[in-house]
């Protein structure tokens, strides 16, 4: 039952590989093919109204009963139609009378058991297998189909006289399903270069006796049971006579180990240069194992799934049986092999392939026969130091390709390592190694596959690998880009899913011989660094393969999920230097434009006047005046030069009397006392006004200035009290005017603590408030009236 189904499983397996391999072949020699999959959907009927332009249809996997000439007439394009896994019954090659294009027809499990005739010339390709056929499905029209390479069939008969009308057409490829034959005539003579027969689980008839390979070159056989084992034996055995077979696969046979080395020996003796074995359970190898090594066409053999165990004997008998094989290519895989000896003599081995077994690091240590061995494959082990592999292959002079992944190898810092000086292509992938790998590889690596291993940067410090040119470093833990410092010639890179942060200077800077960047599927941080990758993909010398769609932001949250692609984030915010620049000029702009509307419009004028404003108020607020004014009459002494007389009698006094007369102005004019010189008067008016008032001009300085000069050098008061002093200037006094000796002058225009006329109108109101407020004082009225 296990067979059945396993042979099942694998013809089902070969024919969807073939499949595959077709429907890819027309997919791709159709430019602009139409492709309908309806496969696994519940259907019970073909589905209606079908794209006229379907090319390609597949319904597999569905629960389709019936077909109809209706279901493709309409597809008049049609090339390939998948019809297996159906329910369908009866088949009417009619149908596809308007399917002139038809290559490829797959009908295979279904519960066929009829057939209607007609011719399909443009079939390439019948799958008719794992139906309910009784005698074989053959039309006689079939013989008419000059085009058919591929055919399957199944039947519980088969007589000499079914394959007639096939004689003349030459197939590539027939297989035949023979597994529930109940009726056995004879054998056909088929003319196909592959054949493959599923054998009968009836173990009465003797087919294997039968097959006469006229033009067979790839035999495969399947389901093999004891008795059969016998017969294949015979019929081996008969080939080493005559016969072009080159190749033979056996899958699920049921023997022993005498069984299969007997095969083996057969084979060896025979035309057969490839040999497979797969599926024959688990051999026990005993202790003497009789084999002649005579000359051989054998040039490969293969043995997979396979357990091939020495528990009642010494390995060294079955490894010795295989290392002495002196052919080109051997397979062992999947047979829980733990060791293989050295072979004793030098060897043509240029291919080995032990993947998936227990094999260790002991495995050929040095081993001198290998010579001509190019290609190593250690696949699934339990290899687990690198020096060791690494010395391993010293010896192996020719070897090019070596694949030791998915083991457990590591490498520790300080070992040696040496490899064979050829060794170019080498698979590390799936293992415990981490950043020190690079301080253990082949010179001349050419491609290079680290993927699935613990490597979290590449170290600065390892010796330059030039001729490297594809590196695979995804699924590791790298949080940048590596650079290239120490292999220039890297064309290839694949850094996918990292822990990839990805910055990207030291990538773009040593790595300009990148052609293709795999960096997909990391989680990539959104920000400045990034431009660097962006633009690389933007400027296209780097193809970036799965670009756009597996490159995704994964932080800052707010870009999560964001395609690279579409993060976009400016020059101005990256770049600290612009930003620098930019902000002083909007600052110079500013200033300027602010210089610029000060002067414009006197803004320092107006806060100096204000300036000058608080501060009488707030001294007035201070000084409570009572003290002060006992002996004062006047608010205000004003001087002034008689040519400025005309402004003071005009625009000043005017301005500073209030209408009801409350400010009282001393002028030496109208309150000089006759008799006096005009120094007293002055200073007499000074020491009875609250403030006195210079009105500050060049004709003052000249003419006035002696006045006081006199009074100023006396008065030490004075000079305490500035408070009681304005000057007022009206027109500027340019310093040449002021005559040297009036050091007092100078010193005060010095201080700038006068109020300076303004000329425009505008600025008039700020002047008054300024100067009243400097003389806004109450006086006692009694005295001023008594003296007036
Ligand atoms: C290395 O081996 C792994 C499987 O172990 C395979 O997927 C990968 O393609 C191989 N790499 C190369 C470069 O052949």
């Amino acid at each position: 039952m296990a067979d059945t189904r396993s042979s099942i499983t694998n013809s089902f397996l070969s024919a969807f590989i073939i499949t595959v391999t077709i429907w890819y072949t027309i997919q791709s020699s159709v430019e602009n093919g139409f492709t309908v999959d309806y496969s696994n959907r519940f259907l019970a009927t073909v589905p209606k109204n079908l794209p006229a332009q379907t090319m390609m249809l597949n319904l597999s996997q569905n629960t389709i009963s019936e077909l109809q000439l209706s279901d493709f007439r309409n597809l008049f394009k049609l090339q390939l139609l998948i019809l297996s896994h159906n329910l369908i019954q009866e088949l009417d090659f009619s149908i596809f009378q308007y399917n002139e294009d038809l290559e490829y027809l797959d009908l295979s499990h279904n519960n066929l058991s009829t057939l209607s005739c007609h011719l399909v010339a443009s079939l390439q390709y019948l799958d008719l297998s794992y139906n309910n056929y009784t005698a074989m499905p053959i039309c006689p029209e079939f013989g008419k189909m000059s085009k058919l390479e591929h055919l399957s069939l199944s039947a519980r008969r088969i007589e000499k006289s079914d394959f007639s009308v096939l004689a003349h057409l030459q197939l590539d490829f027939l297989f035949l399903d023979l597994e529930d034959l109940s009726e056995y005539g004879k054998l056909p003579v088929f003319n196909t270069k592959s054949l493959w027969i599923a054998l009968p689980k009836n173990r009465e008839f003797s087919i294997l006796l039968d097959l006469e390979l006229s033009v067979i070159e790839h035999l495969e056989l399947s389901n093999i049971q004891d008795k059969q084992v016998h017969d294949l034996k015979t019929f081996l055995s008969n080939l080493k006579k005559s016969g072009r077979l080159l190749n033979l696969t056996l899958n699920n046979a049921q023997c022993t180990w005498e069984d299969f080395t007997d095969i083996l020996q057969n084979v060896w003796e025979s035309t057969i240069e490839y040999f497979e074995v797969s599926n024959m359970g688990s051999l026990e190898a005993p202790n003497t194992i009789p084999f002649n090594y005579t000359e051989t066409s054998l040039k490969a053999l293969t043995i997979k799934q396979t357990t091939i165990t020495t528990f009642r004997s010494d390995p060294k008998h079955m490894y010795t049986l295989f290392s002495e094989m002196n052919i080109t290519a051997l397979t062992i895989s999947d047979a829980g092999l733990i060791h293989m000896l050295c072979p004793l003599k030098p060897t043509h081995f240029t291919y080995i392939c032990f993947s998936n077994n227990s094999i260790t690091d002991s495995i050929f240590k040095d081993c001198n026969n290998l010579t001509h061995l190019e290609t190593l494959i250690l696949q699934k082990n339990k290899l687990q130091l690198l020096t060791r592999v690494s010395w391993m292959t010293s010896l192996m002079k020719s070897l090019k390709v070596m694949d030791v992944s998915q083991n457990s190898l590591r490498y520790e810092n300080s070992e040696k390592c040496h490899w064979g000086k050829n060794l170019i292509n080498l698979n590390l992938s799936a293992n415990r190694l981490s950043d020190s790998v690079f301080r253990c590889l082949p010179v001349n690596i050419q491609v290079l596959d680290l993927q699935k291993n613990q490597i979290s940067s590449i170290p600065k410090d390892i010796i330059e690998l030039s001729h490297l040119e594809e590196l695979n470093l995804a699924s590791n833990k790298l949080t940048d880009l590596p650079g290239c410092g120490q292999f220039r010639g890297l064309r290839l890179l694949n850094v996918e899913r990292n822990s990839g942060f990805f910055q990207s200077s030291e990538f773009s800077q040593s790595c300009q011989n990148i052609k293709r960047l795999k960096a997909g599927h990391n989680p990539f941080t959104c920000s400045c660094e990034l431009r660097q990758l962006i633009n690389l993909e933007k400027q296209g010398f780097v193809k970036f393969v799965g670009w756009p769609e597996s490159y995704v932001c994964s932080s800052p949250g707010v870009l999560e999920g964001t395609l690279l692609t579409d993060f976009h984030i400016s020059e101005f915010v990256c770049s600290t230097t612009l930003q620098v620049v930019v902000f002083l000029m909007i600052a110079l702009v500013l200033a300027a434009a602010v210089s610029f509307l000060c002067f414009r419009y006197d803004v320092p004028w107006y806060l100096k006047m204000i300036w000058q404003w608080t501060r009488v108020k707030h001294r007035v607020w201070k000084k409570k005046p009572e003290g002060m004014i006992d002996n004062v009459q006047f608010h205000v002494f004003i001087s002034y030069s008689e040519r400025d007389s005309d402004w003071v009698k005009n625009v000043l006094i005017p301005n500073l009397e209030k209408e009801d007369g409350s400010v009282r102005i001393c002028q030496h004019e109208r309150n000089f006392i006759a008799g006096k010189s005009i120094v007293e008067n002055i200073i007499d008016c000074i020491e009875k006004s609250y403030k006195s008032i210079f009105v500050l001009s060049p004709n003052f300085v000249q003419s006035e200035w002696c006045h006081y000069e006199l009074y100023f050098a006396h008065h030490r008061l004075f000079n305490e009290n500035a408070d009681g002093l304005i000057l007022l200037l009206l027109e500027s006094i340019p310093a040449y005017i002021i005559p040297a000796r009036y050091h007092k002058l100078k010193a005060l225009m010095a201080k700038r603590t006068y109020l300076e006329w303004p000329r425009e109108k505008s600025k008039h109101g700020l002047f008054w408030a300024n100067l009243k407020a400097s003389i806004n004082i109450k006086l006692p009225s009694s005295e001023v009236m008594e003296y007036l």
